[in-house]
Order: C-alpha cells, then structure tokens, then sequence
C-alpha cells in the first residue's frame, strides 16, 4: 500500500492549487487528480448532490489504487467529509478556509473570507467559523462568477478584474487586513488580487497546512513511499482536459490531462 499514489479530487481544477502544495512537500508521491469538472461548480448545488459527487469521486479514486483522499475543495470538505470518512476505510485530508491563522494574525480584528455559497452555508463552516474566530468580524463574500470563469479557462479575461474588486470592496470598506481564500480555484486568482487589493491586506490559502496535514497522516499510517525517485502524476477531468492542460502548465508541470468518465 505503501507505494500506492495519493488520491485527490475537486469540482474541477481548483484542487491543482493544492495538488502543488503536496507536490513540493512530498515529491516522492505518486498522485492521481480527478476533476469533476462536469459537475463544477459544486458550490451552488444543495448538499446531497455535493454529497453524491464526492462519493462517486472516492469510489473511482480507490478503483485507481489510492491509498489515500485529498478533499482539494472546500465546498466538498464542508458539506460531505463526514459521510465519506463513514463509508470507506481509507484516510481523508480535507480542506477548509483558513480562518484560524488569519484571525491569530489580523491587527484590525477584522478578515474577510472569500468562498462559495455551499462552503459559507454549510454547518461545519458555521462551527469552525464560530470557534476559530472569536472576537474577531468575519465579512464573508461569495465569490459568485469565480469558479466558472477559471473552469472555462478565462483567467486572463479583463472583466475578471471588475468582478474581483467588486467582490472584495465591501470587505475592503469593512476594514479587512486578511483575505481567505476559501475555494481551492482562487489561488489561480493571486495575480489579479495583487492588483486589486492594497498591500497591507494578506491573502491567505490553506495549499501548505493541508500538504503538511497530508504528511503527517501518511506518517502516522505508515503509509509514506519509501521511493527516493521523482512520484509519477495522472490527471483525468470528465469534462474537456485543455483547461486542466493549460494550468497544469502555469504550475510548471508537464504531465498530460486526460479525459475519464466517472
Ligand atoms: N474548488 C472548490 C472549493 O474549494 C470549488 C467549488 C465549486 O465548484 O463551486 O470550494
């Protein structure tokens, strides 16, 4: 088991932000990427569809050998973790908007969370956001428009500016010195955020924490690879691969997108 790759999933390809992170941390692993592209974008579906979605997405994940599950989405974490740590055996890492550190760090006492409408509505939002923030105003924005403008490869589209320093104002008018990015697409989005935000509000990702947390799980269930050679990479959208594509190649890697039913 030990040599089997590490499974990761979103509703698209937002995940490969946190693909990236696990990349640099454990360059030894093999992973296998599946973009539920066709069904993206999860956040405006109810949470039984969310549930489904990430249940047919695992099931092919361990049909492929995985070893382990990488929730790369929030709005998956946040609204079916727990029933897919009920059904299958295999360890989960999920991922969720990074209030704590953001709000351990804020001078102004007040963050600003950028997320889908499935992520800021669900329970397990509500929870980590009630524990983690104490004493500190959370403003929270939908990033409405976001995730279906980088699935349809139009990251470099001009009004994206527009809709993003909409988006942020009210946050900005609010007195934010951290932004969350609570959806695993937005990361894409930092080139354009620089632009659109002054320079003493901090973007914050969770790509890094949930590689570490990934390590340590591998760790922990001996599951670590012992190759010393480079992990190999397959990535499988069932929707068309060339967006997949191209942003495989803004992160620098080489490997090919392909396109898979599940
Ligand atoms: N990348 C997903 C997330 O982190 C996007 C969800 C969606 O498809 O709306 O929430």
């Amino acid at each position: 088991m030990q040599e089997a790759p590490i499974g990761i999933f979103d509703s698209g390809v937002g995940g490969l932000t946190v693909w990236a992170d696990i990349g640099r941390l454990l360059p030894a692993e093999d992973t296998i990427y599946l973009a539920d592209s066709a069904h993206a974008p999860y956040g405006e579906k109810p949470p039984a569809a969310i549930v489904e979605r990430s249940l047919a997405c695992t099931r092919k994940l361990l049909d492929l050998g995985a070893k382990l599950i990488v929730v790369a989405c929030n709005t998956a974490t946040t609204n079916a973790i727990s029933t897919l740590r009920a059904q299958f055996p295999v360890p989960f890492i999920g991922i969720e908007p990074a209030i704590k550190p953001a709000a351990l760090q804020s001078d102004s006492g007040t963050i600003g969370v950028l997320a889908t409408r499935g992520t800021l509505s669900s329970a397990l939002f509500a929870t980590t956001s009630r524990s983690h923030a104490r004493g500190i105003r959370l403003v929270e924005q939908e990033g409405k428009g976001l995730v279906q403008a980088i699935e349809s490869g139009k990251l470099g589209a001009e009004d994206l500016q527009d809709t993003l320093r909409e988006l942020v104002q009210p946050m900005l008018d609010a007195g934010v010195d951290h932004l969350v990015l609570g959806c695993t697409h937005y990361p894409f989005l930092k080139p354009i955020l620089a632009e659109v935000l002054p320079s003493n509000v901090r973007v914050v990702d969770c790509g890094e924490p949930v590689a570490r947390q990934t390590r340590a799980v591998l760790e922990r269930e001996n599951l670590l690879s012992p190759k010393t050679t480079a992990g190999s990479h397959l990535f499988y959208s069932n929707a068309d691969p060339s967006v997949m594509q191209a942003l495989l190649s803004r992160l620098g890697s080489t490997s090919q997108a392909r396109r898979l039913d599940f």
